[in-house]
């Protein structure tokens, strides 16, 4: 039996699909709280270990949401749904949020949302003032605005394109509605954020090296040294080649100076972000070019990339695109973003079963 609400739409949202676990509330579209909890733990493994990360979700849950409902204002009894990332990510991980997600639904007696991460991300871009336009944008207004935000701040309109680039999954959306997302380019292999993350500890760095690369990248010269393209047909993305040049250049590098990395640490960096930069736009333009559209997102935690940023931008001036990048805390995994596309999946009146399971893997 499950309560309607017919005051604003509360949500509560959870993500825990891999290792940080988040809470937010939204009232009406609006973000009211994102709390996102952090897994240091990894850091000494050199990549999320699934069994940490499950059991850091349960220590960080409770304290999680009960932070995010104080930070909010909203009391439990005022909550109209229950959101949760249903796939795709770590089991372990996403069923400490699906079980917790459906326990409180079915304990208030209001609609449970399960949501799919990577729409999640793509979505980001539709959180009323959190997305940061491009220049040109503002006088541009676009026309759609999410729900309760007062109409100031503009947003994407459809149909837009996104570069959705994360730590598991690289793609090129065309999102037609909110709940109408379209995959036209994918990775065959590794993702972008992987391909951050796998140079990242070639180099000697620790994980997640994406945030560190960039740190270093600042201060280097990404002509230095050159990292091939890989020529992919289509929409699709490759990254597997890019790993086995950087790994075969480090080694010939290193047998001839065992400092080569420690000395050029800048320039390596830099140009690894460049060639990964250069592979995601690339694509991207080419998306751009075959569907016509001229609203561009960029969405996931490499999306946070100021090499990427920069680029995208500079891309998005130079071919007449308006672009959109969500804020710096909506890119890398947080529940605001679940929040905002369980707000949409609300307002359509799609709700799940609490017989829904969470699932490692998804299509759509
Ligand atoms: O979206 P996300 O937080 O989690 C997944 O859904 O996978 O993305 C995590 C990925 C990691 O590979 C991380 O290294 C990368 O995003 N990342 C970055 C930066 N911040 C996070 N990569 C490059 N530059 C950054 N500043
Ligand atoms: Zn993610």
């Amino acid at each position: 039996m499950q309560k309607m609400n017919e005051g604003p739409v509360i949500i509560l949202a959870i993500e825990s699909s891999c290792d940080e676990t988040s809470c937010s509330i939204s009232r009406d579209g609006v973000i009211l709280s994102n709390i996102i909890a952090g897994q240091a733990v990894h850091e000494q493994y050199g990549g999320v270990v699934p069994e940490l990360a499950s059991r850091a979700h349960m220590q960080n849950i409770v304290p999680v949401v009960d932070a995010a409902m104080k930070k909010s204002g909203c009391t439990m009894d005022q909550l109209t749904a229950i959101a949760f990332t249903q796939s795709p990510g770590l089991i372990g991980s996403l069923l400490v949020g699906s079980q917790f997600a459906k326990s409180l639904a079915m304990s208030l007696k209001i609609p449970l949302i399960a949501v799919h991460h990577m729409q999640a991300h793509v979505l980001a871009n539709l959180i009323a003032g959190a997305a940061a336009p491009s220049a040109g944008s503002v006088a541009a207004a676009g026309s759609i605005v999410a729900a309760g935000s007062g109409g100031e701040a503009p947003l994407p309109s459809f149909p837009f394109l996104c570069l959705t680039v994360s730590g598991g999954h690289t793609q090129i959306v065309v999102c037609h509605s909110p709940l109408k997302l379209e995959v036209i380019g994918e990775t065959l292999d590794d993702a972008a954020g992987e391909a951050f993350d796998k140079s990242a500890k070639l180099l000697g760095l620790p994980y997640p090296g994406g945030p560190l690369i960039d740190k270093y990248a600042k201060e280097g010269n990404a002509g230095r040294f050159s990292f091939p393209e890989p020529q992919i047909p289509g929409l699709n993305f490759s990254f597997s080649g890019l790993k086995t040049a950087i790994l075969y250049f480090l080694q010939e590098q290193k047998a001839k100076d065992p400092e080569f990395v420690q000395k050029n640490l800048a320039d390596i960096c830099a140009s690894i972000q460049g060639r990964i930069i250069s592979i995601l736009l690339n694509k991207l333009k080419k998306a751009a070019r075959e569907t016509g559209i001229k609203d561009l997102c960029i969405a996931g935690g490499v999306s946070a990339n100021s090499g990427l940023r920069a680029s995208f931008r500079e891309t998005g001036e130079k071919l007449g695109w308006r672009t959109f990048i969500p804020a710096f805390q909506y890119c890398t995994d947080n529940a605001a973003m679940i929040a905002i596309t369980a707000h949409f999946k609300y307002l359509a009146g799609d709700f799940s079963p609490l017989t829904v399971s969470a699932s490692a893997r998804a299509e759509w």
